[in-house]
């Protein structure tokens, strides 16, 4: 047995987090036995204090034990002292006899909440035009025990002790509210005897930039600005602390330029200690609080070379569309200038930029003369082509390195089928997760927008949840977006961190403040998250009440300005055809679900009482109003039917007419889905929770537009914001906003962990100790392994068809239980290996929605159809696009009685083995 993934705040050696709350997680790994009986952490704090919780037991709970050290998150009782490194692990005893603990994890904490700083702002003197930097040198004379800075920019910095850049994260202090807290970092120190020289470069970055949806509308500041302080602990026992003063010094940077979308311009000739150093000025301190950073390191993940593109010598292909910057090599004569552009695709031979509408993306490099390996500081790009000018004139691909830059976050979902198509699929969201997942979860990483745009994670997140552990990532945001949703008295902002455009939020935007910490709670079974997240739900509830109130009785969100199903293909216009009336409510509906559902979690009976009868009263006059007495929806799209079918709001006897017109409606839409960004996310899970798998499959398997495998098909690496990004004919598509890495869509990941994977989290044990396994096996893509490392441990589902017959075998975690459902099997699995052979039936498939195409191509029904139905035949040939279709026309010359027997036929044909 082992214990592994021993964190603190859901981070691994985190360093600088806040001392008064710390939360400690843990697994179990490779036991023999099932069940935690008892546990233990023990805890010691580098001055040697210590702390031991003695063996505590578990708690029985129906088969199993739940350990009173939560694998998911067990709060230290008690305060940590300030700027401490502390070391715990955890011990475990199990059923089977087994005890043994972790290896010592350690973490350290910052500054204490409000603690004075030694150090006050600096900024730059008038002298320095331009980018400054700051500089201060000190000498250590004695042997150091242990260093660290504690250090705040305003606008980005990267620190350098004696020349070396200090940590391996990027873009510190990253993108947070900077009106509301100012997020500090802690590094450690590695001083040498003698002197030391501490340097920061500073960018404008996020907080004085120019970036946003308002170009010209101030940002956070418009200063350069940093604080921060030194504190070296010697051997001897004694402490030494400086921090930013008088003392030190500003020169003009290297970094002539830097923007979060234009990119950057540095002059090497301008690097190493200046002449024209001069003393800084104070400042004054801003009025928000400094505060331990809380988000997970931002740092470079992957490497990624370069190709050629044949035929033009100065175009290169990283073969992947990412979110980074390029690394390369040069010596050139002092002067000469490189210039890298950015750009996602090639069109006609050429790189393509248009779709990153107002961001130049671009690297500008003044060469010193000497030989180095260069690359941006304060900027990024969204990419997968660069063009390079003034290297030489065939530059070598080797030169080049894409370094892929996004949160630290641990991998937690893999999915594989049989199927290579829905593999890149796969990977594709991946990688649209990974490009924007920077800090802030962005729409987008290349154009000029790169907003936490709400409406796109609150759709990803359950997905972005299964494939990484973005707790401590999603912690951050949300307490970002309820920094911004205090400022805007309740409402959720479109956009958070706002950045000066206060843009107040719509329906499906603005929930991302229930539907996130709900989320991230059942994925990471932190009830802390739900703490955090509690009073933002009933703000964000309370406000959407309020706009009810103001245009209808208060149950019905109707009147607002909305988004709507955002770039669905069911209209002329980015809203989509679905009734955006209808949408506020289904959505005010479920944010006060899961508001109740987070306050029962919570114990808070008042306020879970207080949301599960409104969400009541919401549903009634939601039926009230769309739906007719016998049961039909009077807002006829796919999205509309998706919507009452998975969150089940149909009166009780609408939900099959409700399932049924949503197949009819995708039928007459040749198959195809119509929906936008929040249609899309529920909307194979609707099928499936409606019988209607088949057809969730063939959406998903589809490969022509608009579809999912269409995309693939087209070469995409990412998923695109349009289902028509890039139209048939390979051309770019000419609206105006156009990414080819937005993750909205990617949201078809989570549908497959929880479908076609089958691994469900159960409300009641969140965390996964208790799951749903209930795959959809469709013998389209052959077999499908999913693995999922959930806070307990990994889960896999894997199954395969081998003839008539589906072989399933499951994988449960040490401490968890599993409810095992599949058509003719219910059983409950504990921890364990677990392996089926199912005969699964033949699904006896409905005539009528079979395509023509399918018809006229399968070798029996062809025959048969050809035999007995020939002028049918003709017309299925001629672009019917379905039998049912087919079967509706009077060109097809056939009788009622014609018409049984063709289906009659069909339904025994089709399930024929073809030849061809
Ligand atoms: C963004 C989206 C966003 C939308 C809302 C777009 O410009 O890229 O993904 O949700 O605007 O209006």
């Amino acid at each position: 047995m082992q214990i592994i993934r021993q964190k603190a705040n859901h981070l691994t050696n985190a360093i600088g987090i806040a001392p008064e709350k710390v939360l400690l997680s843990y697994q179990v790994q490779d036991a023999i036995g099932k069940w935690c009986l008892a546990s233990r952490v023990e805890l010691r704090s580098d001055d040697d204090e210590r702390f031991d919780t003695g063996w505590l037991d578990s708690r029985q709970e129906g088969a199993g034990w739940i350990p009173a050290i939560d694998p998911t998150g067990w709060l230290i009782p008690f305060a940590l002292k300030r700027r401490m490194g502390y070391h715990f692990r955890v011990w475990v005893k199990t059923d089977h006899g087994e005890c043994d603990c972790g290896e010592w994890a350690d973490f350290e904490t910052a500054k204490a909440e409000g603690e004075r700083w030694v150090g006050r702002w600096i900024t730059k003197p008038q002298e320095i035009v331009g980018h400054p930097l700051f500089m201060r040198r000190f000498s250590v004379d004695k042997p150091v025990r242990a260093a660290r800075l504690y250090c705040m920019g305003l606008g980005l910095y990267e620190a350098y002790l004696n020349n070396r850049k200090i940590g391996d994260e990027v873009l510190s202090p990253g993108f947070h509210t900077y009106d509301a807290a100012l997020q500090y970092q802690t590094w450690a120190l590695t001083p040498v005897q003698g002197e030391n020289q501490l340097t920061f470069l500073m960018g404008e970055g996020w907080y004085m930039g120019k970036y946003g949806l308002k170009l010209d509308a101030p940002r956070y500041g418009n200063a350069f600005g940093l604080i921060a302080e030194v504190r070296i602990q010697y051997q001897d026992g004694s402490e030494e602390a400086f921090g930013t003063d008088e003392a030190w010094q500003a020169a003009e940077s290297p970094v002539l330029m830097d923007s979060i979308y234009d990119g950057e311009h540095m002059d090497a000739r301008r690097e190493g200690l200046s002449p024209t150093a001069q003393a800084v000025a104070l400042s004054p301190a801003p009025t928000a609080p400094l505060i331990p950073r809380m988000s997970p390191c931002l740092c470079i993940q992957q490497r990624l070379s370069a190709c050629p593109v044949e035929g033009h010598p100065r175009l290169f292909d990283f073969g992947q569309n990412l979110a980074g910057w390029v690394e390369f090599d040069c010596e050139l004569p002092a002067g000469a200038v490189v210039r890298l552009t950015f750009g996602e695709l090639l069109q006609d031979g050429k790189l393509y930029r248009d779709n990153l509408r107002r961001a130049r993306c671009e690297y500008v490099y003044t060469s010193d003369g000497t030989r180095r390996t260069v690359r941006p500081h304060f900027t990024y790009y969204g990419f997968r082509y660069i063009e390079v000018e003034g290297l030489s004139d065939t530059p070598d691909a080797s030169q080049f390195t894409a370094c892929v830059i996004f949160s630290d976050m641990e991998r937690t979902g893999w999915i594989k089928t049989d199927h290579p198509l829905l593999n890149r699929l796969f990977e594709n969201q991946l990688w649209s997760q990974k490009s924007n997942f920077l800090d802030v979860p962005t729409d987008c990483p290349q154009r000029d927008e790169r907003m936490g745009w709400t409406g796109d994670i609150q759709v990803f997140c359950d997905t972005a949840c299964f494939n990484m552990d973005c707790t401590a990532f999603l912690q951050k945001f949300l307490f970002d977006l309820s920094n911004d949703q205090r400022r805007l008295g309740g409402c959720v902002p479109m956009v958070s961190p706002m950045a000066g455009y206060e843009l107040r939020g719509v329906s499906g935007w603005g929930d991302a403040a229930t539907i996130i910490p709900w989320y991230t709670y059942l994925h990471s079974g932190d009830k802390t998250v739900l703490a955090q997240g509690l009073p933002g739900m009933m703000a964000w509830v309370d406000y959407i009440s309020r706009e009810a109130t103001a245009h209808s009785s208060g149950y019905l969100w109707r009147g607002s300005r909305q988004l709507g199903d955002w770039l669905a293909l069911d209209a002329d216009s980015v809203y989509g055809g679905t009734d955006r009336d209808f949408i506020a409510t289904v959505y005010y509906y479920l944010s006060a679900c899961l508001t109740a559902k987070a306050a029962v979690v919570l114990g808070e009976d008042a306020v879970a009482d207080r949301h599960t009868a409104l969400s009541e009263h919401i549903r009634e006059a939601f039926i009230k109003e769309y739906f007719t007495k016998t049961g039909r929806l009077a807002v006829d799209t796919q999205t509309a039917y998706t919507m009452v079918l998975f969150l089940n709001l149909t009166p009780q006897n609408a939900r099959e007419c409700c399932a049924k017109r949503l197949r009819q409606k995708i039928l007459a839409a040749n198959g195809k889905l119509q929906t936008g960004f929040l249609g899309t996310v529920w909307l194979l899970s609707a099928l499936c929770e409606s019988g209607s798998a088949d057809m969730a499959y063939d959406l998903l398997l589809n490969k022509d537009y608009p579809g999912w495998l269409y995309e693939v098909n087209c070469g995409a690496t990412t998923i695109w914001e349009r289902w028509n990004s890039i139209e048939p004919d390979g051309s770019m598509n000419r609206d105006g906003m156009n990414s080819l890495n937005h993750y909205a869509y990617g949201s078809v990941a989570g549908w497959m962990y929880r479908y076609m994977g089958g691994i469900q989290p159960v409300d009641g044990a969140p965390g996964f100790r208790r799951v749903r396994i209930a795959p959809i096996p469709d013998r389209r893509i052959g077999q499908c392994d999913t693995k999922l490392l959930s806070p307990h441990g990994l889960y896999t589902v894997k199954w395969a068809w081998q003839n008539a017959a589906l072989l399933l075998d499951i994988a449960v975690p040490f401490g968890c239980e599993a409810h095992l459902r599949m058509p003719g099997l219910e059983e409950s699995l504990l921890p364990g290996q677990h392996h089926f052979e199912l005969n699964m039936p033949v699904v006896c498939r409905d005539p009528d929605e079979i395509t023509c195409q399918e018809a006229v191509t399968h070798a029996p029904t062809r025959k048969m159809l050809s035999a007995q139905f020939p002028v049918a035949l003709r017309w299925a040939e001629r672009g019917m696009y379905s039998l049912g279709q087919l079967l509706e026309s009077p060109f097809a010359e056939l009788t009622d009685e014609d018409i049984e027997a063709f289906r009659a036929a069909v339904t025994k044909t089709i399930h024929e083995p073809s030849q061809e």
